[in-house]
């Protein structure tokens, strides 16, 4: 997986390794009218067309409500690339997979589209020579995972036999919470069995998230001091300068926390804090992760109170712009209490992490753009420089730099040149672009490649799924009981509220600033 599709994409980095291509398939696509098509899932199926990683027997079968032809779909998918591909569009890699795009039609309820969708894909099966192979990709609102999974299953679709799969890739958002996502689950496992179900989060896609394993498990120099013999605390940031935009009215009925903890965030904890797995396996990775998670400290009601804080964006300038306050936004309700940042600290109960707060944060209109894993270890333990002119003797500090201006940062003390003994803090700073010539993505590419080649390593099973609402349940209940009391205003543009400061300086330590 890891080292398969990334040299792919990046041609200049891992040469003479030839990753092999996807098994031949028939990508479907249910919501094939939407966004997610137009923006992410071709341009990635175009990228992994220009760098040989499609099969060369594969077809994608587009489906929507609407009326329409091969053509007109083949059409309005080139035209898609043409706005929406990462880099150049080549006329020669466009044409090879616009004339592989086929298009069905049909009422997502209706049992008559699924039959009539088997019929098609027999034939396209017999002339593209996909030996039956379907990826079914669910690229539309959530509440039509289940009643489209079912339909297949009832359809026959969803069987695997003897030479040939079939599996399904499930967008997020996975539920609203523990209770419908475990419903979910259940619906979805009526139909499919759990390793044919690929439950995607996108921050897996980023080579960044997908490094983290690399930077611990490849370096003989990390994992020993990874401990909390050794680490002060770990602060977890996702900050976004974007606001709802045009996704209010969703937007309003989720809320930061739902958006982006139990999921992203988790990730991004999970492999920040799991136990080396046995190998180098989906199950033996997905399994630690899940460990790491299940160790969350559940919050009580009080925990809540102490240790989560949200807020929404007020008015203000992002980045030199006048943003409205989130209430303004469109499709969001004027007196909406949903919150646009969240910050919390956790516990992680086991013997790696005890007495290790893990800090997260994540919010809207935020000062910059910045998503980034900081790893703070403690102080040096003699204070050998106690009666010198020290300024400042900082604590190490580690920092993944997952996006923009992606890379790493150690930072350490080192002596301002100099009679008098002056210490400073310094840096080593190692940037992705000064040694990998890796060509722009979607982030879906490697997601796509591993569905086709059937690693499910970087894919959210049930339990998975289920595990990091559990965590994030007691904050959604506490919150609302409470009604909007302890929800603050921050001016868009600016860190966060002011109480997400404190959760920090009431253990005498501060946030890293965004901008
Ligand atoms: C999505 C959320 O899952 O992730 C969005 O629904 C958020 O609200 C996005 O903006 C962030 O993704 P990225 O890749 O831009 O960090």
């Amino acid at each position: 997986m890891m080292d398969v599709a990334a040299p792919s994409l990046a041609p200049h980095a891992g040469a003479g390794h030839k990753p092999r291509a996807g098994d031949p398939c028939a990508f479907v696509i249910f919501g094939a009218a939407g966004d997610l098509t137009k923006r992410l899932l071709l341009p990635a199926l175009y990228n992994l067309c220009a760098a040989a990683l499609l099969p060369e027997d594969f077809a994608v079968v587009g489906v929507a409500r609407a009326d329409g032809t091969d053509d007109e779909f083949r059409r309005q998918m080139a035209d898609a690339l043409r706005q929406f591909a990462t880099g150049g569009v080549d006329a020669h890699t466009l044409d090879d997979l616009i004339e592989r795009c086929y298009y069905a039609h049909g009422d997502f309820d209706d049992p008559a589209t699924y039959d009539r969708l088997k019929v098609r894909l027999r034939d396209i099966g017999r002339s593209n020579g996909t030996r039956d192979n379907c990826l079914f990709y669910l690229a539309t609102p959530p509440n039509l995972f289940g009643p489209i999974t079912c339909h297949l299953g009832d359809a026959g679709l969803a069987e695997a036999s003897e030479g040939c799969w079939r599996r399904l890739i499930v967008e997020k958002p996975f539920g609203f919470d523990l209770a419908s996502a475990s419903a979910l689950n259940k619906e979805l496992l009526r139909c499919f069995p759990e390793n044919q179900i690929f439950r995607i989060d996108h921050y897996l896609g980023k080579e960044t998230v997908q490094n983290i394993m690399v930077l611990r498990f490849a370096n003989g120099m990390f994992e020993p001091i990874w401990n909390r013999d050794h680490i002060d605390h770990v602060q977890i940031t996702v900050a976004e300068t974007v606001s709802v935009e045009n996704r209010g009215k969703l937007y309003d009925r989720t809320g930061a926390l739902r958006d982006m903890v139990p999921n992203h965030l988790f990730q991004l904890l999970a492999l920040t804090a799991m136990e080396p797995p046995s190998h180098f396996e989906a199950d033996a990775v997905r399994s630690e992760k899940l460990k790491a998670i299940e160790a969350i400290r559940p919050l009580s009601e009080a925990d809540v109170w102490s240790d989560v804080v949200r807020g929404q964006y007020a008015a203000g300038r992002v980045k030199g712009k006048m943003v409205p306050a989130y209430r303004e936004a469109p499709g969001v309700a004027r007196d909406s209490v949903t919150e646009t940042y969240v910050a919390m600290r956790l516990a992680i109960d086991n013997w790696r992490w005890a007495g290790v707060p893990f800090y997260l944060r994540t919010g809207k209109s935020l000062a910059a753009r910045k998503t980034e894993i900081a790893v703070r270890f403690r102080s040096a333990p003699l204070a050998l420089f106690r009666d010198m002119p020290v300024e400042n003797l900082a604590q190490n500090l580690l920092v993944l730099r997952i996006q923009p201006d992606e890379g790493a940062a150690l930072h350490f003390n080192a002596k301002i040149p100099g009679p008098e003994v002056r210490i400073e803090n310094v840096r080593m700073n190692f940037k992705y672009e000064d040694y990998f010539d890796a060509a722009p993505s979607t982030g879906y590419e490697t997601l796509i490649y591993d569905c086709m080649t059937g690693d499910p390593m970087l894919f959210q099973r049930a339990v998975d799924i289920e595990a990091g609402w559990r965590v994030v349940d007691p904050i959604l209940a506490a919150w609302r009981e409470a009604g909007g009391r302890d929800l603050r205003t921050y001016p868009a543009g600016s860190e966060g509220p002011a109480p997400a400061q404190n959760l920090l300086a009431a253990d005498n330590r501060q946030w890293r600033v965004i901008a």
